[in-house]
């Protein structure tokens, strides 16, 4: 949400800059802007609405300023409609501060009532521009950029991640962070960048240090300093980015969202990667061995988790209810986090992000940390706020996801639950022979999804069949529940057709009265313990002229006449058949965004990492 890129060193900033911004356009894509400092110190800052291609063109138009230290952005609209006047970097009056920000100031109306007051005029309705002038007004009292913008700072309430430059104090960013993510690129020879993530500074370095909330940094060709607001100079360490730059391309894919699909394969074997004991039907996970005890202890979960990491969640409530015997509740984040959650002892806060930085996630955690629950994580970015907050946890290895709408994550998230379900089944009530199966089950996977990616030519007849249907259907019941939820909102983020997600049985109680022969209902009806339930639902649809899409494990032969398309997967663990099952629901939001003209890995109002609430 909001991307932020900066540089400083020898090299013309612009190109790098737009590069970064390229790279971190998942991230928003209302407005996009720059500024760059020339060698006289002077800003000049370029922005325009719309996608980054819109600034692009611009500079095309009218010249990349030339200079070696400068800021930009992409945006994801809070305050303001997504115009120019709203668009990154805001300068000050005198255009000698440029400020770029992700996050939202909360207390932006008394600044702005403030700074009003002490005669400051303002050119957006951003709460962003709030801060342009505290940092103004700072300057009156500190002679360098990072103790006016510290200064500034102490009179902020909100989140941010933000970075400034300055004609004040030349060749300079400050960068700082609050609860918005930030990190410091280390290049060679006197190079530093700062970006959201590390996608944006890859190209050139994979030495980053992650700011941590309250810190700030300045960077500069001679070096760079980390900061904390209320304790002065601090050291953060440097980690290395151990992903390549080829994670980032399309490679040979028409969109990121269909290399992601298709990469679920590898990405299934990795996180699996050294974790799996077939001979003892359990586990290794390094990352929780050093917590044995805490663990050792729980009684009840709390997962909590957004959008499609919630779905994953509800799969892992299923699995390990079913195969550990701890009773789970699955919570949407932004709802936890105001309630007044009971959490006694015993009870084991799980958060799931791909992203790691999802605002109501992290602030779910931090709730469950202030009443002294421990606390982990299923994350895919390493380093990433969630990351580190949470006691301990379970990397995912998928690699960088660029398409807004997840696809690989998810399948990695519930093999992450299932090993996390063998782990503590293990030192309950699973059997050996039930964690072999179960492990064998996990180690067949990739191939499996291989196969089911055969099927994209049949998806993709679907989706031209169907594209355009104004309303579709999920339904599935047990672990397929989920599934159903999961497909809806695929179909919806990507191609903009409603659709819903249900309980197979629960369609009774309402979504019913929507069937006819117009309505595409996409039944996941694999071979498992509620398959028998599940066709008769299918029956239910039938009698009301429905359009039934199966998705099936196998042989199907009760189906036959029932159904107008089956879309056959192999069979595995029940617990595991969701991995199978929403691959082709995948494809299919997939094909009938294309087919739609939809913009794929950048649905309209949508942005891959929620960082404001
Ligand atoms: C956004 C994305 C979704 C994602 C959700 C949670 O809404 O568009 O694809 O599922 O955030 O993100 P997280 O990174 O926490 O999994």
């Amino acid at each position: 949400m909001c991307g932020i890129v900066g540089y400083t060193g020898s090299r013309q900033a612009g190109p790098i800059l737009i590069e970064g911004l390229r790279r971190l356009e998942y991230r928003g894509y209302d407005s996009a802007g720059l500024a760059v400092q020339a060698g006289d110190g002077d800003l000049v800052v370029v922005k325009r609405p719309g996608k980054l291609q819109a600034l692009e063109a611009a500079l095309e138009e009218h010249g990349m300023p030339e200079g070696t230290c400068g800021i930009a952005h992409t945006r994801w609209a809070t305050h303001g409609a997504p115009n120019e006047a709203n668009a990154h970097p805001h300068a000050s009056a005198g255009s000698d501060i440029a400020l770029i920000h992700n996050g939202i100031i909360e207390n932006a109306s008394a600044l702005r009532a403030k700074l009003t007051e002490l005669g400051y005029a303002f050119r957006s309705e951003t709460d962003t521009e709030t801060v342009v002038h505290l940092i103004d007004e700072a300057f009156r009292d500190n002679p360098t950029l990072e103790d006016a913008v510290a200064a500034a700072l102490l009179q902020v309430e909100g989140a941010y991640g933000l970075a400034v430059v300055s004609s004040r104090d030349p060749g300079k960013i400050v960068v700082a962070r609050n609860g918005s993510p930030l990190l410091i690129g280390l290049g060679a020879n006197g190079e530093f960048m700062a970006a959201s993530d590390a996608t944006a500074v890859i190209r050139h370095t994979r030495d980053v240090v992650y700011l941590d909330d309250g810190d700030y940094a300045v960077l500069s060709p001679e070096g760079y300093q980390t900061y904390h607001l209320e304790r002065g100079s601090v050291r953060r360490t440097v980690h290395q980015v151990n992903w390549d730059l080829e994670a980032l391309e399309k490679g040979g894919y028409p969109h990121f969202m269909l290399k992601e699909i298709c990469e679920q394969p590898s990405t299934l074997a990795d996180v699996v990667r050294g974790r799996l004991l077939e001979e003892d039907g359990n586990v290794r996970l390094g990352g929780l061995r050093a917590h044995e005890d805490t663990l050792a202890g729980v009684r009840r979960i709390v997962i909590t988790a957004c959008g499609t990491s919630w779905h994953a969640g509800l799969i892992g409530e299923y699995m390990l209810e079913e195969l550990a015997g701890i009773p789970v509740e699955v919570e949407y984040a932004s709802e936890f986090r105001y309630r007044q959650p009971v959490l006694e002892d015993g009870t084991l806060v799980l958060a799931i992000s791909q992203s790691g930085e999802t605002a109501d996630t992290l602030a779910a955690l931090r709730e469950a940390r202030s009443r002294g629950a421990p606390t982990m994580g299923i994350v895919n970015v390493v380093g990433s706020s969630i990351a580190r907050e949470t006691d301990f946890g379970i990397y995912l290895h998928a690699g960088p996801e660029i398409g807004v709408a997840s696809t690989k994550a998810f399948t990695s998230q519930i093999v992450a639950l299932a090993l996390f379900t063998i782990y503590l089944g293990r030192r309950r009530r699973m059997s050996i022979l039930e964690g072999r199966e179960l492990v064998a089950a996990l180690r067949a996977l990739p191939g499996q999804v291989e196969r089911v990616l055969e099927l994209d030519g049949l998806l993709t007849e679907l989706a031209a069949a169907y594209q355009d249907a104004r309303n579709f259907l999920y339904l599935g019941r047990g672990y397929q529940f989920p599934v159903a939820l999961e497909g809806a909102l695929k179909l919806k983020e990507v191609s903009y057709i409603h659709a819903e997600g249900y309980p197979a049985a629960e369609m009774k109680h309402g979504p019913i009265a929507l069937i006819d022969e117009d309505m595409p209902v996409v039944v996941l009806a694999p071979r498992d313990g509620v398959y028998a339930k599940v066709v008769s639902n299918i029956e239910e649809v039938k009698a009301r002229n429905g359009r039934i899409l199966a998705v099936v494990s196998d042989e199907a032969p009760e189906l036959d006449g029932k159904v107008d398309h089956l879309v056959r997967v192999p069979h595995t663990h029940s617990a595991l058949l969701p991995v199978l099952t929403v691959v082709p629901l995948q494809l299919l939001a997939y094909h009938a965004a294309v087919l739609r003209g939809c913009d794929v890995d950048q649905p309209r109002n949508l942005a891959k990492s929620v960082t404001v609430e």
